[in-house]
């Protein structure tokens, strides 16, 4: 597919036997992250917090619950819920447990901030962007776009919005290119990271 000249990458969903190498593609796109650093600060241990992380989140929320979109190589993927899949119930929290050991020093830190994050989402029906990453050595070359594109042209076609909290300022002009608007700013616990509150208006 190209888009003004220039050759996209091939996207599609994902499927449950990319699970791991899913999970390993986004532990090593997030282990700079400011959440991710605030939360795991163990450089060692970060990358297999991470991995483990993202493998209980599209093992039991976006792979069965939601849409994951990938590449054949694997150089980037988007993670999504659809509307009515907002607020994350008991079993998802007993599906967190194996990360009690990761975060231990830590986890009365990420309830608080994991509750606020949940309290400030917006109550009207959307899609919400739980992931996106791209390889690091690939970002910047539109891989990151091309994996959000299946999503958001679906939602400017049935006219739906879109939501996401941005850990990173130097992500929010990619977002807004995309469509979204920061709608608040929000400082995670005991001078934590901030989080840029984003929602997108259909096109
Ligand atoms: C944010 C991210 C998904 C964008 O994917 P990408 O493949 O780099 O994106 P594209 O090539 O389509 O777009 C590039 C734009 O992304 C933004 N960007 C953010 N981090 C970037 C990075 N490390 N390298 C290049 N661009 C980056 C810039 O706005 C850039 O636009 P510019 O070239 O005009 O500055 C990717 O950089 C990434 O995985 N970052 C680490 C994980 C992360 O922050 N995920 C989102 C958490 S909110």
């Amino acid at each position: 597919m190209e888009r003004d000249g220039v050759a996209l990458p091939d996207v599609r969903r994902a499927s449950a036997y990319e699970l791991n190498a899913l999970a390993a593609l986004l532990a090593r796109a997030f282990d700079d992250d400011p959440v991710s650093r605030y939360l795991i600060p163990d450089q060692q241990r970060r990358p297999r917090g991470l991995r483990r992380f993202f493998a209980i989140e599209l093992r039991h929320t976006y792979l069965p619950r939601g849409e994951a979109y990938t590449t054949p190589d694997h150089a980037g993927a988007s993670l999504w819920t659809p509307p009515g899949t907002v607020k994350p119930g008991w079993r998802d929290l007993l599906h967190l447990l194996p990360m009690v050991p990761i975060v231990a020093e830590r986890l009365g830190i990420t309830l608080a901030f994991l509750g606020q994050i949940d309290a400030h989402r917006p109550k009207g029906p959307h899609w919400y962007l739980g992931v996106v990453g791209t390889e690091p050595a690939l970002q910047g070359r539109g891989i990151g776009s091309a994996v959000l594109r299946p999503v958001l042209d679906k939602l400017d076609d049935e006219k739906v919005p879109a939501y996401l909290e941005s850990s990173k300022e130097r992500n929010v002009p990619f977002y807004r290119r995309h469509g979204w608007e920061v709608i608040e700013e929000l400082r995670a616990p005991k001078g934590g990271p901030t989080l840029w509150l984003m929602w997108r208006e259909p096109r």
